[in-house]
């Protein structure tokens, strides 16, 4: 089942696509391309759109404008079991009145191949999914994660170029789920097949994505790596949707070719990268992570800039606590993130502090 490792080559072109259901627009002008060999993920909130545009990859939907291609053919009126793609559902994902090896082999028999190729490539699939030996076992004896792997089996013995799969794992407990992440991706570097994950979970869309489109109301929203959306947002709700940041009005004192010099409430004065579309004067927001602002716990702890604050509450995670904290002299609340590593106590609300943080953490954020 190897397949060569990610390329350049373009896998998944999709031009322009807007899908209406009735009233409400699902799809409202996605263009986007996902390279051969990527893991790629489609994320953002309930009903924004994600599955309406996995069933225009897989073609069990069709746009009413634009179109899709596929390793450079146009499949946007293609039935989906003539295109080399094949999906994994959430619900539905096995038959439970057939053992594991006829769910695995089901598509093959299908396509009528010789019950000895279908016997040893249904042993191959398992193997991938390390499931060996479990052939016999009846699907309805299995765990969560043993029927999510089935499906997966079913569906890479197919050999599709490409492999969607609709939150495969939003049905399993944290733990399991955790460990299906990290399995998964170890998969797709196996085999290599390009995947196209939908999940509304950040967290799994920033640990196994080599890129993810963030999607709201129909729309792209950024497409980015992982560090880059978290690092780079462009919008607040981008921001607000991948991990926690503080928002912080700002006014511009200077915009020009090289810089952005800005006067950030609470935390002063700072330069930034330059912006095209940014005017002198005008007021923006700038977002800070918890885990750039640091409380200076010694009088020697120093950082590039420091202010003072006051905690307002503490949420203790044990390896990690997050402090509310109102920014000295203003109504301004920020979380900060600190790392509970030895003999740092947890601080008590009301308790003074200095706070720390580096020039190089603030983002510039449109809207
Ligand atoms: N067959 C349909 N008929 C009518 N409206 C639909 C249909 N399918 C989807 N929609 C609507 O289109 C929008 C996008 O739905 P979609 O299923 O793509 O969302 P989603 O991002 O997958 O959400 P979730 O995370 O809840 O699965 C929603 O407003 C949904 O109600
Ligand atoms: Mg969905």
């Amino acid at each position: 089942m190897k397949r060569p490792q990610k390329t350049n080559k373009q896998i998944i072109n999709i031009k322009g696509v807007e899908k209406q259901f009735g009233d409400v627009t699902a799809l409202n002008g996605v263009s986007l391309t996902i390279k051969e060999g990527e893991f790629f993920s489609l994320l953002g909130p309930s009903g924004c759109g994600k599955t309406t545009l996995l069933r225009m990859i897989s073609g069990f939907d069709s746009p009413n404008l634009g179109s899709v291609y596929i390793d450079g053919s146009d499949m946007t009126n293609v039935p989906p079991n003539q295109r080399p793609t094949n999906m994994v559902f959430q619900s539905y994902a096995i038959f439970p009145h057939l053992n594991v090896a006829e769910n695995v082999g089901y598509g093959l028999k299908k396509q009528k191949l010789p019950k000895d190729e279908i016997k040893l490539r249904v042993e191959e699939a398992l193997a991938l999914v390390d499931l060996e030996g479990y052939g016999a076992r009846e699907a309805h004896a299995l765990s969560g994660g043993q029927r999510q792997r089935v499906a997966l089996a079913r569906a890479l013995i197919m050999k599709p170029k490409v492999l969607l799969l609709d939150e495969p794992l939003s049905a399993l407990d944290k733990k399991l789920r955790e460990t299906m992440q990290g399995e998964l991706r170890k998969l797709q570097r196996t085999v290599g097949i390009t995947f196209v994950l939908v999940t509304h979970d950040q967290e799994e869309a920033l640990t196994m994505s080599d890129r993810i489109a963030v999607m709201f109301d129909g729309k792209i929203a950024q497409l980015d790596t992982p560090e880059g959306l978290y690092k780079r947002p462009k919008t607040k709700r981008v921001a607000s949707f991948i991990g926690v940041m503080n928002f912080i009005p700002a006014k511009v004192i200077a915009s020009t070719k090289t810089k952005l010099s800005l006067d950030v409430e609470a935390l002063g004065k700072v330069d930034v990268g330059a912006s095209d579309t940014i005017k002198s004067g005008e007021k923006i927001t700038v977002g800070i992570r918890p885990e750039m602002l640091t409380i200076l716990y010694e009088e020697t702890d120093d950082a590039d800039n420091v202010f003072s604050g006051i905690i307002v509450s503490a949420s203790y995670y044990g390896d990690m606590t997050y402090y509310e904290v109102e920014l000295g002299n203003t109504a301004i609340r920020a979380t900060v993130s600190m790392r509970n590593t030895a003999g740092r106590p947890v601080l008590r609300a009301g308790t003074e502090t200095r706070i720390g943080w580096g020039y190089e953490s603030i983002t510039v954020l449109d809207g």
